[in-house]
């Protein structure tokens, strides 16, 4: 789905990125966390392609992004890329339904196929009741949650996410990590989330490190690997079923 090889940035004479290789498969949720300024943010725009590395290469859905020109590149982030920021960056003049529409009408679907598939994601948010609303007439994690709606609209490859509950209480980004994993059920969708959240990096399939412009270990394994050396009863594998994930959630806590 996504291949990630040798990626180099810098900014000025500050090496942001030193070096990335990450594979990324279809419908994994993963997790980059980091201290602040390891390169999380910068990694994601460069894999979202707003930003371009130095070298290296990245090849999502089997294009190589780096060959696409200026044109075929805002197509190509417009259809098989969604975003998810901290704070929703919803369109305030818009209602929620327009917001989701928006993508789908800058890729070319028509207004009808537009509002079609923004009611039925509406739907699956559990927002339909919300559909003319303006974002300041939502909550905090209904904003997100059309946010979410917005990246989903044209079928993206993958949705890429910057701290999306970072500015949300607990119950909501509770609601809000459970709808990733509804979504990656439910749709096969694939999600690349960095996040300072330890009770999301902990559910994700997978936990990748970053500091100092380069990826540390793979955390979740390496935990599970210690979690399986020092107990005697089996545990469970990286299977990403509901109800392994509950387990492991519920271990995470209990330790
Ligand atoms: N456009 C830019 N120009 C110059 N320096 C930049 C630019 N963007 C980021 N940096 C620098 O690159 C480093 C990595 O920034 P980045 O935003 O990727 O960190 P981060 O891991 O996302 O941190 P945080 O957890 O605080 O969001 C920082 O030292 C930052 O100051
Ligand atoms: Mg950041």
């Amino acid at each position: 789905m996504i291949d990630i090889k040798g990626i180099t940035k810098s900014f000025g004479s500050l090496q942001v990125l030193k070096g990335i290789d990450l594979h990324i498969g279809k419908g994994e949720v993963v997790s980059i966390v980091g201290p602040s300024g390891a390169g999380k943010t910068t990694l994601l725009q460069i894999i979202g392609t707003l930003d371009k590395p130095d070298s290296g290469q990245i090849i999502i859905d089997g294009t190589d992004v780096s060959r696409l020109n200026r044109k075929k590149l805002s197509e190509f982030r417009n259809q098989r890329i969604g975003f998810v920021f901290q704070f929703h960056q919803l369109l305030p003049e818009f209602t929620a339904l327009e917001n989701i529409m928006i993508p789908a009408l800058i890729g070319g679907k028509s207004r009808s196929e537009a509002k079609k598939k923004a009611e039925a994601l509406l739907d699956f948010m559990g927002l339909a009741d919300r559909a003319k609303h303006k974002p300041n007439e939502l909550s905090g994690g209904e904003k997100q949650r059309v946010a979410v709606a917005r990246a989903l609209v044209n079928d993206p490859a993958v949705i890429l996410a910057d701290e999306p509950s970072g500015s949300l209480d607990s119950k909501n980004k509770e609601e809000l990590h459970q709808l990733f994993f509804s979504l990656r059920d439910k749709l096969g969708q694939t999600f690349v989330i960095v996040t300072h959240d330890e009770n999301l990096a902990k559910i994700t399939d997978r936990t990748i490190a970053m500091r100092d412009g380069m990826l540390e270990t793979d955390v979740n394994a390496a935990a599970d690997a210690a979690t399986a050396a020092s107990s005697s009863t089996a545990t469970t594998d990286n299977d990403t079923d509901g109800a392994d994930r509950a387990d492991e959630n519920a271990d995470g806590k209990a330790e």
